[in-house]
């Protein structure tokens, strides 16, 4: 699933190491605290800005055409993110059992991410030279 520009790849390699914190924590037994969520949303979605706009950056130095189909799947991720906090603060106001929503953001989070990389990022292979970024 390599994109070929080292950058982006160790950048992908962070968020999925991110999510399997949250399989981590469905991994084990009894209910899902809603601020070990929160804690692991909020670096996910500081990391995604962060490499979001990596990439992004490096597209447009070099004049890359897929620039603005990537960015606007970026911006769909950014909006669902902002979903599953609002989901996560339900969860805390109400000291629920935060399992479900671990759940539904894991399993939502693995495919997207997954599909944007092979479907998205990976047509940068090959046109964007390997040390740019
Ligand atoms: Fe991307
Ligand atoms: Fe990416």
């Amino acid at each position: 699933m390599k994109v070929g520009i080292e950058a982006v790849d160790e950048d992908h390699r962070v968020l999925f190491a991110i999510i399997d914190e949250i399989d981590a924590l469905l991994g084990r037994d009894g209910p899902i605290a809603p601020a070990a969520l929160a804690d692991i949303l909020a670096r996910l979605g500081n990391y995604v800005r962060i490499h979001f706009q990596r990439e992004e950056e490096i597209q447009s130095e070099v004049g890359y055409p897929g620039l603005e189909e990537n960015r606007r799947h970026h911006g769909e991720l950014a909006r669902t993110l902002e979903a599953f906090d609002g989901r996560v603060r339900l969860d805390l106001d109400q000291g629920a059992d935060a399992r479900a929503t671990a759940a539904t953001m894991r399993s939502f989070l693995a495919v997207w991410i997954t599909e944007h990389i092979v479907k998205v990022d990976r047509k940068m292979r090959g046109r964007i030279l390997p040390w740019s970024g």
